[in-house]
């Protein structure tokens, strides 16, 4: 084997294998390598292994010096394309008022989506990518990206314009997900407005491949479980995947639309209850966890160690947003998932990697292995279990992206 770079000094290499939520999942512990080194050829990984095992020739040799190596994160969550702020909000919180009301007051959200329609795409892009460039230098090398501050469809599919420019300018790899997020404030207009959604712009998304997926808040203040159903089966007919906000305040049938529909995930899962657990654990759809939210918002976590116990696939993403979750770094969600979720730190690492991957359809993300990706990290420490327990420092020293280091 003839590589063009070969890695050697790594303390531990760090993978789980494999994909899919039963094979690549919780149930399998990850894989470490002491003493490893990592070949890359023409942007793939060539061959992993033990330093002393390699047999092959490589162009280039660089030595990290007893640094630990991890896959590349994926942040399946994103809503990083946004103007305004929320920081009255925020303020407001602080004195009791709850984002639930603010959101029926007309605020939150909507005042997000009116401060985002005051802005061009070009202007929108700007404010973005110091966001994705911050969320890469935290370890995401892949980054889910929606629209939802659009509403109008013609305002979505600016949004999501957006976010292909952006897909351009980063090295990251940007995933694009329609987000259909609040209905009309006028209860005699929702109906129109699904039928707007699913007969012209859901089409139109699928076929100028603007996004990959659609999504639905399901909530008491936003869409109900038969409306998303609505929404979600346009999706699918327009082979478009499909994933859920639910759970995140109430039980309103989000999560039996998403297993029956099967999504790709469903996120959020805040008010979950333990008789939901075995069902989410018998489908292929991952349960995505938001910890920035239960940290911002102050409301109880997604109850991510019994979800892990009965079988689910758990994947963790920032949420990135500016009313629920003002996270700009994937490591610190893995951080926070274990003090908050109680992950253990290997499966925060497995949630920010393979299941990850799974919960956005990839299977070409998340893992060191021959013929993947070489997108990986290099860590500022030898213990490789120093990404999950920091918080408030980067730990992540490098950031490659097939075979490349990253600047950002
Ligand atoms: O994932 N809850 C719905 N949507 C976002 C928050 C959006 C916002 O508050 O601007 C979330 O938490
Ligand atoms: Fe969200």
């Amino acid at each position: 084997m003839k590589a063009d770079l070969l890695i050697t000094g790594i303390s531990q290499l760090v993978t789980a294998q494999g994909t899919g939520p039963k094979h690549g999942a919780q149930m399998r512990d990850l894989n470490i390598t002491e003493h490893a080194a990592l070949a890359i050829a023409n942007g793939l990984i060539a061959w992993v292994g033990p330093s002393s095992e390699f047999a092959g020739e490589a162009a280039d040799t660089i030595d990290i010096q007893h640094r630990a190596v991890v896959p590349g994160l994926i942040d399946p969550h994103t809503h990083a394309v946004w103007a305004g702020n929320r920081l009255a909000d925020f303020e407001a919180r602080t004195s009791g008022v709850t984002y639930e009301q603010i959101l029926t007051a007309g605020g939150g959200i909507w005042s997000t989506i009116r401060a985002t329609a005051a802005q061009s795409e070009s202007e929108l892009t700007a404010l973005a990518k110091p966001r994705i460039d911050a969320l890469l230098r935290s370890g995401a090398t892949v980054i889910e990206v929606k629209s939802g501050y659009g509403f109008a469809p013609a305002a979505e599919i600016a949004m999501l314009r957006v976010i292909s420019v952006l897909a351009a300018a980063t090295p990251a790899h940007i995933i694009p997900t329609l987000l259909i997020h609040v209905p009309p404030k006028d209860a005699s207009e929702r109906g129109e407005y699904v039928s707007e959604i699913c007969e012209n712009l859901i089409p139109h998304v699928a076929r100028e491949e603007l996004a990959q997926a659609v999504d639905v808040f399901v909530e008491k203040e936003a869409w109900s479980a038969p409306e998303a159903e609505q929404i979600l089966t346009a999706a699918r007919q327009n082979s478009l995947a499909v994933k859920l906000h639910t759970e995140q305040f109430h039980r309103v049938g989000g999560i039996e639309l998403g297993l029956r529909l099967n999504a790709l995930s469903i996120d959020h899962l805040e008010a979950c209850a333990p008789e939901q657990l075995a069902a989410i654990a018998s489908s292929p759809t991952i349960a995505t966890i938001l910890p920035g939210v239960t940290l911002h918002l102050g409301l109880p976590a997604a109850p991510g160690r019994a979800l892990i116990d009965a079988g689910v696939a758990v994947a963790v993403g920032t949420d990135l947003n500016p009313g629920s979750s003002p996270l700009f770094s994937a490591q610190m969600a893995l951080a926070l998932a274990i003090r908050l979720n109680g992950l253990t730190a290997h499966e925060a690492l497995v949630a920010g990697t393979v299941n990850a991957a799974t919960a956005l359809g990839l299977t070409d993300a998340g893992r060191i292995e021959t013929g993947q990706p070489a997108d990986f990290l290099i860590l500022d420490s030898s213990d490789w279990r120093d990404l999950v327990y920091t918080l408030g420092a980067n730990p992540v020293r490098e950031i490659w992206i097939k075979g490349e280091k990253v600047a950002v």
